[in-house]
């Protein structure tokens, strides 16, 4: 018998909906990764402000509706958090947040907060070379 996954209100509604889409021209930091199974890719902008604390989230995602809502879901979880902060949430949260994913279509949230790490990640980098 085939089984067909089924979605939460909330991924739906940040699928169809997605928050914070788009890119941040002079980001602090700027994370991107792949899945090379599925091929989708997802990056994320950030912008940091002087108390180490992130004041805009943006991404662009090519990937399945899952991806699409957990990049639509993580920048909003990120949003406003200091640093050490976002690099705690981590892809349970993330799917929790949603309401659950299909077993198949967990690997789509781990993309979600690795994106956002690394993006952290490229500003701290960064500002140890400044
Ligand atoms: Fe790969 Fe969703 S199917 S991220």
């Amino acid at each position: 018998m085939i089984k067909i996954a089924t979605y939460s209100e909330t991924v739906m509604d940040h699928f169809m909906n997605p928050r914070n889409v788009g890119e941040i021209e002079d980001a602090d930091g700027i994370g991107e990764v792949g899945n090379p199974v599925c091929g989708d890719m997802m990056t994320f902008y950030v912008k940091v402000d002087d108390e180490d604390r992130l004041n805009d989230v943006k991404f662009k995602t090519f990937g399945c509706g899952a991806a699409i809502a957990v990049s639509s879901m993580v920048s909003e979880m990120a949003k406003g958090k200091t640093l050490d902060e976002a690099m705690q949430i981590g892809r349970k949260d993330v799917a929790d947040q949603l309401g659950g994913l299909p077993d198949n279509k967990m690997h789509c949230s781990n993309l979600g907060a690795d994106a956002l790490h690394k993006a952290i990640e490229d500003y701290r980098n960064k500002k140890k070379e400044s």
